[in-house]
């Protein structure tokens, strides 16, 4: 929504929740303060906040006074009930949707923006068409309804906002969809905004991030290949990656993907799969998953017997804990489930993350800082990771582990010690030579 207002000086974007302390924190006049680490964001809310974007908890207010309402809430796994641990929580979309069918004033545009389950437009519509009657107190309204998806990637969603590969606008009413794509003619060429059907558009966000897991999960199998063989899967990728059809991205071997949306979008797929009966469906794009899974174990289970088959009472600095660099978010991060098997079997801890919290990781491993066998603490750089460490696990790409100076690091750690390195971001040549040994992932030794 920054950028909409960013690149559309006249249109007044007001960005609503109920939690007032997110909003106050959006409303923080020091930019750096901002809920969401992402670059270049707090230079776009620095731009247009106060001009034409603002942050409120004025929720029917700012419904009242809107042509066009964004449902942009959180689609949480089920965690009970009919569906439980693969299809979507939709109680907020729902509360939303109620909201707005209560608070809007004459035609009003309703976008679904939040990843939803294919033909959730239809609840939408439904609650919003049920209160189209006007009664005494209001007067008539009406509602079209929209879904476009957002396909931006955290880290990179400004620069993905500005310059989209596409826009996708899904609905039934010619004017609505035009109205939303004059916003975006703004900025995105005319031929990158692709109008589809309502459910097109739902179901091609799900396919989206289930082809792009699906190529991570993939890779990550051929990586385990690769180390039973002797081939390298950098190698692999980038020769496979030369095939047009196949194209260079998403072949990056690493500890398994992470982030808000490919395991809950595949596993929405997975049960809307089974609810139309296309079982074989279903088991394909949830091996994705499982495979997902099973990386993360077996890069556990790696450390655990390269270090004599024992971690316990033994330092391991862990290299990131983000899900993925440029970001602070943690969310099905591959680290948590990693570090998890590794305090069970009774190792110390020593995490670095340029920019997630104690707290944070407090809340993921379910466990808060402490000492000893099995505990964890947070530490502020390299040297801290590395003292007393039997290892190093590089679990997120952050740029300075690329940068570690290997000859000090190496000095602080207990001998034999290991870099396990499972994103191949850093120099293992520097690393071996100041006397460490090393795995990379997808590296195997040919013979
Ligand atoms: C993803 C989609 O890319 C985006 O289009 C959608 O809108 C939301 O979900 P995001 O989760 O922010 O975006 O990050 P992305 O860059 O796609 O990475 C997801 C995970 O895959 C990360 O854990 C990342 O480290 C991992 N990954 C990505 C790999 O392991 N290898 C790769 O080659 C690429």
């Amino acid at each position: 929504m920054a950028v909409i207002a960013d690149r559309c000086p006249q249109v007044q974007v007001t960005v609503v929740d109920l939690n007032a302390e997110r909003i106050a924190a959006w409303n923080d006049p020091d930019l750096t303060l901002l809920p969401v680490y992402e670059p270049g964001l707090d230079a776009v809310v620095g731009r247009a906040r106060g001009r034409n974007l603002h942050f409120s908890t004025a929720v029917e207010e700012a419904i009242a006074a809107a042509d066009m309402v964004f449902i942009s809430v959180n689609t949480p796994t089920k965690t009970r009930g009919i569906g439980a641990g693969q299809a979507s929580d939709l109680k907020w979309v729902e509360a939303s949707a109620r909201t707005v069918a209560k608070a809007a004033r004459g035609h009003t545009i309703v976008v679904e923006k939040s990843t939803l389950p294919v033909r959730t437009a239809a609840v939408i519509e439904n609650i919003l068409t049920s209160s189209e009657r006007a009664t005494e107190s209001q007067p008539g309204r009406s509602f079209s309804v929209l879904s476009n998806p957002e396909f931006l990637a955290e880290g990179t969603a400004i620069a993905d906002l500005e310059s989209p590969d596409r826009v996708l606008i899904g609905g039934q009413d010619p004017e609505a969809i035009e109205a939303l794509e004059a916003i975006y003619r703004h900025w995105v060429p005319a031929e990158r905004i692709l109008t589809t059907n309502l459910w097109s558009s739902e179901l091609s966000k799900l396919t989206a991030n289930a082809f792009l897991a699906q190529r991570i999960s993939s890779i990550n199998g051929v990586a385990a290949i690769c180390e039973a063989t002797g081939a390298d899967v950098r190698q692999v990728s980038q020769a496979i990656g030369a095939d047009s059809r196949i194209g260079p991205k998403f072949l990056q071997a690493g500890p398994g993907f992470g982030g808000s949306c490919f395991q809950k979008d595949i596993l929405n797929l997975v049960y809307l799969c089974r609810h139309y009966g296309l079982e074989e469906v279903a088991a394909y794009w949830e091996q994705v998953v499982t495979l997902n899974h099973w990386q993360q174990q077996r890069i556990a289970r790696l450390v655990i017997t390269k270090l004599f088959g024992t971690v316990s009472g033994k330092r391991i600095g862990v290299l990131g804990f983000a899900f993925k660099a440029d970001t602070n978010d943690t969310r099905e991060s591959p680290a948590i489930r990693i570090c998890i098997d590794l305090l069970e079997e009774g190792a110390i801890l020593q995490i670095l993350d340029p920019k997630v919290s104690e707290q944070q990781i407090a809340q993921d491993l379910g466990l808060p800082s402490s000492h000893g066998e099995g505990s964890w603490k947070l530490v502020t750089d390299v040297h801290q990771a590395a003292s007393g460490a039997d290892a190093l696990l590089l679990l997120t790409e952050w740029q300075q582990f690329s940068e570690i100076d290997w000859p000090t690091v190496a000095a602080l750690m207990r001998q034999p010690a290991w870099l396990f390195d499972a994103r191949a971001k850093a120099d293992a040549t520097a690393a071996k030579a100041a006397g460490l040994q090393v795995w990379t992932v997808g590296e195997g030794s040919p013979v």
